[in-house]
């Protein structure tokens, strides 16, 4: 399996009430009609890399719909219907269900506990899953039922206190490589994996996506792109200023698939 090459995204627009998105610290509200030229110029961005999208609609009464990512994991074998840890956000999962029945010939859901799609990274080799504030012990074990028979294997790790989701602070720059902060590669839990640090004072780029040849990365991290850049990646920078003020980055605005 590769966990970097696809042949589709599924995007959802964001609502206007996106301005009432979660957010962990208050720092301002976004800009409605600036986090929907950002939301399309990140469509355009997975275009171009070879994406066909699947572009849903936006949900109003679901201000963090447009994080696509946190209700379901898209694998090669089949897609699993999530279930999102914040009571705002859990209908989104039913949400999602309807598209990816119609994507996927298997389609598995979550029915105990809380796992969010933010707290899961999946390598050439692992899922690897945080426990955080979203996702518990009883979410990973249902999620681990579902994964295990499709021949996946899962690594439990811990999502750093106060970090939202275990992917805030890392991102899969190839099947066997990722970024990620300090604080996380501290944690011990890419052990087997090569790590790239982000720089001290840029922590805020570690979500990264990597699709096909390119790497979705935040623009403002110039020391940590030049960093990727000379390690041989090829990065789209894109403005996640809008989406940084309701704690979402790079991985949470799709999820990536090829249909099987
Ligand atoms: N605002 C994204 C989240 O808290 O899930």
């Amino acid at each position: 399996m590769s966990a970097t090459r696809f042949t589709h995204a599924i995007l959802r627009a964001p609502a206007a009430s996106v301005t009432q998105g979660l957010r962990a610290v208050d720092t301002g509200t976004p800009d409605a009609a600036q986090f929907r030229a950002d939301h399309a110029a990140y469509m355009q961005a997975l275009r171009a890399a070879g994406a066909s999208i699947v572009a849903l609609p936006a949900l109003e009464d679901f201000p963090d719909s447009v994080f696509v990512e946190d209700a379901a994991l898209c694998l090669p074998e089949g897609a699993v219907i999530l279930r999102p840890g914040a009571p705002s956000r859990l209908g989104e999962a039913a949400a999602m269900a309807p598209t990816l029945d119609a994507l996927y010939g298997r389609v598995a859901r979550i029915a105990e506990g809380f796992i969010e799609g933010g707290d899961i990274l999946v390598t050439d080799r692992d899922i690897l899953v945080g426990l955080s504030a979203r996702t518990d012990a009883a979410g990973v074990a249902a999620l681990r039922a579902v994964v295990e028979p499709w021949g996946h294997s899962v690594r439990v790790l811990v999502t750093p206190p106060d970090v939202l989701h275990f992917k805030t602070d890392c991102g899969l720059l190839d099947g066997e490589t990722v970024l990620a902060t300090a604080r996380l590669t501290a944690s011990g839990c890419f052990e087997g994996y090569r790590v790239i640090e982000v720089v001290a004072g840029e922590e805020a780029c570690a979500n990264c996506v990597r699709f096909n040849d390119v790497v979705l990365f935040p623009a403002g991290y110039p020391k940590t792109a030049t960093r990727l850049r000379e390690a041989g990646y090829d990065l789209v920078e894109l403005p996640n200023d809008q989406a940084a003020l309701i704690d979402g980055g790079m991985s949470c605005l799709s999820l990536r698939f090829t249909p099987s």
